[in-house]
């Protein structure tokens, strides 16, 4: 956390005041570095242990018929949280694995350890951490670390995109028949029956779709112009916190609303903002 404004000659400061201050403060560009800092070192941390196990025997925690769920999804989430908490104990959690709510915090941190876990456990080298920090509900960093290519994307609200330090923009493409589109299906029957509508459709339209199994990664590449748009009708926060404000900050758009199949989860698109957002939408719950 950032020195505080408050010394004991402030004394006579209002509680607003010391808040507006200390808000200030965090803001500062060194607050700021401060918790990119920290975000990147928990995804680097967590990429270096999912390296570490990749293509070895997993603990599997729960199987289901379109999902699995890995002994290290939770390993990987409790080093994560425990370095940021470490730096910043009074902020809150909210994570794939578990949370820890704190009313107290207008700080929240947003994480999925393993993003593609399905991948993960089948050798498929396409997976990543997505950590995303949240004030007042604002997005206002987000970092995506893919350990197998060592690509390490991040963003800071009102700046540029980056990956490896390279700014990144999202793709020119004007037409739905020039793009590459990734369709998420994510778990369930429903889910998958409006995936594979929607991948239907956009097949005959686009020049590729693709579904490739993480959210996040889907995200990052629309960022980064390799994909120009990415749909998925059910998702939660943590699959794509971070990769939102990478598109944001990458010159992309956003469409999120709630999702009409599951309760409580999320309908995104993420797309470059060029090519006409009902050419993507129309025909879909
Ligand atoms: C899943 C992946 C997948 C998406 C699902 C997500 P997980 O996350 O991002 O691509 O289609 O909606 O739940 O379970 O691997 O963390
Ligand atoms: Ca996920
Ligand atoms: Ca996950």
């Amino acid at each position: 956390m950032p020195s505080v404004l408050y010394a004991r000659s402030d004394l006579h400061w209002t509680k607003r005041t010391y808040a507006r201050h200390r808000r200030r403060a965090e803001h500062s560009e060194s607050g700021m570095n401060q918790y990119l800092n920290a975000a990147v070192g928990a995804a680097r941390e967590a990429g270096e242990l999912l390296r570490k196990y990749f293509s070895g025997p997993l603990k599997v925690n729960v199987e289901e018929a379109h999902d699995i769920k890995l002994e290290l999804d939770v390993r990987s989430q409790e080093l994560i949280t425990n370095l940021l908490l470490k730096e910043f104990p009074d902020h809150a959690i909210l994570g794939e694995e578990g949370s820890e709510e704190n009313t107290s915090t207008e700080f929240e941190w947003v994480i999925d350890p393993i993003d593609g876990t399905v991948n993960y456990f089948y050798g498929i080298p396409h997976f990543c951490i997505s950590i995303a920090l949240r004030e007042r509900g604002e997005i206002i960093v987000g970092v995506i670390y893919d350990p197998m290519r060592d690509e390490l994307w991040s963003a800071v609200r009102g700046e540029k995109a980056y990956l490896n330090g390279r700014v990144i923009e999202v793709s020119k493409h004007t037409e739905l028949a020039q793009a590459v589109v990734s369709v998420g299906m994510s778990k369930t029957l429903d889910e998958v029956e409006i995936g594979l509508s929607i991948f239907k459709d956009l097949l005959h339209k686009a020049r590729k779709c693709r579904m490739m199994g993480s959210a996040a990664l889907d995200l990052a590449y629309v960022a980064t112009g390799r994909y120009d748009a990415y749909i998925e009708r059910s998702v939660n926060w943590w699959d794509i916190a971070a990769g939102v404000l990478l598109v944001e900050c990458a010159g992309g758009k956003l469409a999120i609303e709630p999702s009409k199949v599951i309760e409580g989860k999320l309908s995104v698109i993420g797309w470059n903002g060029i090519i006409a957002r009902d050419l993507l939408t129309k025909v879909y719950p």
